[in-house]
């Protein structure tokens, strides 16, 4: 188990909840690791708010202020590099994380997302549309995955899953809900595991 707290990078482009739930733990000694940066492609979002009233640096980086893929995701990886960050942890991202990062933190970038992977993931499977598509095909059983990132939308390694039952009144907005309270403690839990050295990164 390593004593030195794990450095937390962030990338977000929403509300960020879950970047706010694995906050707290940092903050109350649940994780073993400080948040060092989080950057996010979009200027108002709920994450970037987050970061600056935990005064952690909030970076904004999207096609606006670099329009070339490969210069934006050479800042992307920069960044992260120049503020030291040991382990990326995607929070709502909504980008593809482009080939130079990947190559930077090779292993090193985690990702949450609202099913059971490999059910309903993939390009276009975000949001409510999973949700959306899980009560459409009448799936009893769904949840939430820890995965790791390659460069294929959610095909990383699978680090960690948690299980929701659907009930029969459940709309996506109710179903949503409860798979969010869920990947709160996952997140968190995986994030442990990672640290304590029960899940490794490079098995
Ligand atoms: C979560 O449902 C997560 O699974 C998905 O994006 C959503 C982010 O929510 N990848 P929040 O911004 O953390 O509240």
């Amino acid at each position: 188990m390593r004593k030195e707290p794990l450095k937390l990078g962030f990338m977000a482009s929403g509300r960020g909840s879950n970047l706010q739930s694995i906050l707290s733990a940092c903050k109350d000694g649940t994780l073993n690791a400080v948040p060092v940066v989080v950057i996010s492609n979009k200027r108002d979002s709920g994450a970037l708010q987050i970061a600056s009233a935990n005064h952690i640096p909030g970076v904004y980086l999207s096609p606006s202020t670099h329009p070339d893929p490969n210069q934006l995701d050479k800042e992307i990886a920069g960044t992260l590099t120049e503020y030291g960050v040991e382990l990326l942890v995607l929070a709502g991202y909504m980008k593809k994380i482009g080939p130079n990062t990947l190559k930077v933190f090779h292993n090193r970038i985690i990702n949450i997302h609202p099913s059971l992977l490999p059910a309903y993931g993939g390009a276009g499977m975000f949001g409510i549309k999973v949700h959306e598509a899980v009560l459409a095909a009448g799936e009893p059983l769904t949840g939430a995955t820890v995965h790791q990132v390659n460069e294929k939308y959610d095909e990383g390694r699978i680090l960690a899953q948690t299980e929701v039952k659907v009930k029969d009144t459940d709309t996506a907005e109710t179903l949503a809900a409860r798979i969010l309270e869920q990947e709160h403690q996952l997140y968190v839990k995986a994030l442990q595991d990672i640290i304590s050295g029960k899940i490794d990164l490079d098995a």
